[in-house]
């Protein structure tokens, strides 16, 4: 492992495929996980095998399409699961089977209705059952974020034991504050005997709108790998969202790693897999929402036509945004519409403006942005009462 990697580890066909009507078929995963390959991540999580024979189908036809990245099937810590999975994966150059089992007391409790020590029991044997049948065996201690530590490091210690080389330490739901999670992933990599054998994972989600955060804590305490989906789709809130924390990792100096993402193919994977799955981006949705790199108020504006840095801390092209727009809307400023008339070709001298931009506030207050035909009627107007020359 080079010191500086953080491996990225998309999951948008698994977890985020598991949104209320975002279903894919074979067909369009085999697309998205190409994409996702030109993108650059590291792991592509195609599916969870065992739950339907269309969804085997999809990760036998991306582990024979996709070359690349580590393709990885989900499981439970159960043989049958591990099986197939094994089974779907058998065409994948490099396959990896995730498996695992509830860790906290609420799950052990509530949902497996057991005891801690059957937890490991159970872990233990899936991992080794895994790690006979592929080459790389990832374990995932479900809702991770609501377990307790020493406990957590018992579990990771056994699964290391048993062959899996990396631990996902999921925060199953979103629960957890940065400092908390981040504590956590310091707690595990300072407590587990030969934790040098293994890598941590993040996976968060984002019912508390922590997910990005709580992965970015948890890579600054020792995790080194994130995994996170396409536009943050995923159950409930979402998980992480993949364009975000590459960017904080490429944007931030103090924080000192890289991964092997294109940014610049963002902007087209991002639509990619919005028009595929039928969900739309939000607007203000950070990186990739249309308003990403949009500009109206007459301050900032002002401020982004004198220098783009004045406001933006991302060129758009490094998302693979073409530019940063300036929309006009009753709240831009004269700067704003001279620019905009000047990219229509229309230069107008400071007299003039001031005149035209009364005009334009009548119109801008009618409506929610002028666009570029208002705008050419706009000057056709001034021209006819003479406002312009
Ligand atoms: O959120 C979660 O805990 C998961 C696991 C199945 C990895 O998605
Ligand atoms: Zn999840």
């Amino acid at each position: 492992m080079k010191d500086d990697r953080i491996y990225i580890f998309d999951t948008t066909l698994r977890d985020g495929e598991q949104v209320p009507g975002c279903k894919l078929n074979t067909e369009q995963k085999v697309t998205i996980a190409r994409a996702l390959e030109e993108l650059g991540v590291d792991v592509i999580e195609a599916g969870f095998p065992v739950s339907s024979p269309g969804d085997f189908k999809s990760v036998v036809e991306v582990s024979k399409a996709v070359k690349e990245p580590i393709i990885c099937g989900l499981t439970r810590a159960v043989d049958n699961d591990i099986e197939v999975a094994a089974e779907a994966l058998k065409f994948a150059k490099r396959a990896r089977i995730h498996t695992g089992i509830g860790t906290s007391d609420q799950h052990i409790f509530s949902k497996l209705k057991t005891t801690r020590e059957d937890v490991i029991k159970r872990g233990i044997h899936a991992v080794k059952l895994a790690r006979n049948l592929v080459g790389e065996v990832e374990f995932y201690a479900e809702d991770a974020g609501r377990t307790d530590n020493e406990f957590l490091a018992k579990v990771c210690e056994e699964m290391i034991k048993a062959g899996a080389t990396v631990l996902n330490i999921p925060d199953t739901t979103g629960y957890c504050l940065p400092e908390e999670y981040g504590a956590k992933i310091e707690y595990l990599m300072n407590n587990v005997p030969n934790i040098d054998k293994a890598i941590l994972s993040t996976h968060c989600h984002n019912d508390l709108g922590l997910a990005t955060a709580n992965s970015i804590t948890g890579v600054k305490h020792g995790a080194r790998q994130i995994e996170c989906t396409i536009n943050g789709i995923g159950e409930r809130a979402g998980n992480t969202s993949l364009e975000e924390v590459v960017m904080i990792i490429k944007k931030r100096n103090d924080i000192p790693y890289k991964t092997r993402v294109i940014t610049e193919k963002f902007q087209s994977i991002s639509h990619l897999v919005s028009d595929t799955m039928g969900m739309l981006v939000q607007p203000n949705k950070a990186i990739v929402g249309s308003n990403a790199f949009a500009h109206s108020s007459g301050i900032h504006q002002d401020g982004v036509i004198k220098d783009r840095l004045n406001y933006e801390i991302i060129d758009p092209a490094e998302v693979g945004v073409n530019r940063s727009e300036i929309v006009l809307t009753a709240r831009s400023g004269r700067a704003a519409l001279r620019f905009r008339l000047e990219q229509l070709g229309y230069l107008l001298e400071v007299e003039e403006i001031n005149k035209v931009y009364k005009e334009f506030l009548i119109m801008a207050d009618e409506a929610l942005e002028v666009r570029d035909n208002e705008l050419h009627e706009l000057y056709k107007m001034c021209k006819k009462k003479e406002i312009v020359g």
